[in-house]
């Protein structure tokens, strides 16, 4: 099938191109690189050996989407694009609201006006704000959210429903992600923040490599086992493949379905530090600080829902995680900057 992979350059877009490709699909990837780079696309071609068709387009620029659909002519988007730091949200919430929201819709309107309606949406756990209950199930209620971008999200989630529900040829599939990690186990791909790190995991792995003096830990005071943050970590080439298993529920007369893409097992942050230490041999000095504003003690995920209905389970424990995640640091100190 030909795909177009909206934001497909970034972290999670570029490893389910990998796999989309293995499965014998057409991606097209489409992507304005605010936070991605041009060396992706050399990475993939080197682990796929194929040449994806790359787009250099923003999902706000209509004529420039058009042009791009009637020359693929996809007959399903995965839409990875969005901006997704949470702090610089709330600095930020036009920024936020007009990329992943006016970017959204019109997206959809360039699909619909192409005969495009098979959609799958990367949402995240973020919707369930302070979670209801925990293993999440996706009927567990929607919280509130604690900043623009998870709103963003949530906000998207009603209007992807809203669209379907008024148009049933449309199939819309939300997949709300929990905690990606981990890299390709090729070492050539991974995650490449910007700056400071926001999320545990590159942090981490830039202590690891020296970049960072130590891990600050954001509150050891939760009602967790270790008073640290619980959270489901899922490898980023297990959540690739989850789109891939999705793409084959967008038949005709799918309607609207939600999943969780998580592991359904919870790892508190000083778990995560142990385990990779263990996994690489290498140490994290940490100091604890205060907890960070917005913060939720726990969240993880039953991810039976997605096992049953698409046939997809996580394959990769924690040790895969932590092992990805350090080759690609070690391997690409700055990221992709180190190609360039
Ligand atoms: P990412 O920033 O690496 O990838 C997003 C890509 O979209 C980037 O390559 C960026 O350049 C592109 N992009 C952003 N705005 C665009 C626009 N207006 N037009 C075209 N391209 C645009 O992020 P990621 O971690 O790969 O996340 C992918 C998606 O999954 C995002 O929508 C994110 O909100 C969502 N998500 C991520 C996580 C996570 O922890 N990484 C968790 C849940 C959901
Ligand atoms: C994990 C745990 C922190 C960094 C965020 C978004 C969410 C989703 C995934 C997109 C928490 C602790 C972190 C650090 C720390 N993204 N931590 N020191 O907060 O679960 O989710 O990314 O949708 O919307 O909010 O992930 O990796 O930031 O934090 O102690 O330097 O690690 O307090 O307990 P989070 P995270």
């Amino acid at each position: 099938m030909k795909i177009l992979v909206a934001g497909g350059a970034g972290f999670i877009g570029s490893h389910t191109v990998v796999e989309l490709i293995g499965a014998g699909h057409e991606p097209v990837i489409m992507d304005n690189l605010y936070n991605a780079s041009r060396e992706v696309l050399s990475r993939i071609r080197t682990i796929t050996g194929r040449e994806v068709p790359f787009y250099q387009t923003d999902i706000r620029d209509r004529e420039g989407m058009e042009a791009v659909f009637q020359a693929e002519k996809p007959e399903a988007v995965i839409h990875f694009a969005g901006l997704k730091a949470v702090g610089e949200s709330v600095r930020r919430p036009w920024e936020y609201y007009d990329n992943n929201i006016t970017g959204t819709l019109t997206l959809v309107d360039v699909m619909r006006k192409n005969g495009c309606k098979n959609i799958i949406f990367s949402s995240s756990a973020t919707v369930y704000g302070d979670p209801a209950f925990v293993p999440i199930t996706e009927d567990c209620p929607k919280g509130q959210c604690t900043n623009p971008y998870g709103w963003t999200k949530s906000m998207l989630e009603q209007v992807l429903g809203d669209i379907q529900a008024a148009d049933p040829e449309w199939n819309v599939i939300l997949l709300r992600y929990f905690n990606p990690i981990g890299a390709h186990a090729s070492g050539l791909m991974g995650e490449s923040p910007n700056g400071i790190p926001n999320n545990l995991m590159p942090y981490v792995t830039q202590v690891a490599v020296g970049k960072r003096d130590r891990l600050h830990v954001f509150g050891d005071n939760y009602d967790t086992p270790d008073g640290t943050g619980v959270r489901d970590y899922i490898h980023v080439v297990d959540l690739a493949k989850g789109h891939v298993c999705a793409l084959k529920k967008l038949a005709p007369g799918s309607g609207l379905s939600i999943y969780n893409l998580g592991t359904g097992h919870g790892y508190s942050v000083l778990d995560i530090v142990k385990n990779f230490e263990e996994a690489t041999g290498v140490s994290v000095p940490y100091v604890i600080d205060p907890r960070r504003e917005g913060d939720i003690a726990t969240c993880y995920c039953s991810a039976e829902k997605a096992e049953r209905e698409l046939g997809w389970k996580a394959q990769f424990g924690i040790r895969e995680m932590c092992e990805d995640s350090w080759r690609w640091q070690k391997n690409n100190p700055d990221g992709y900057e180190s190609a360039t």
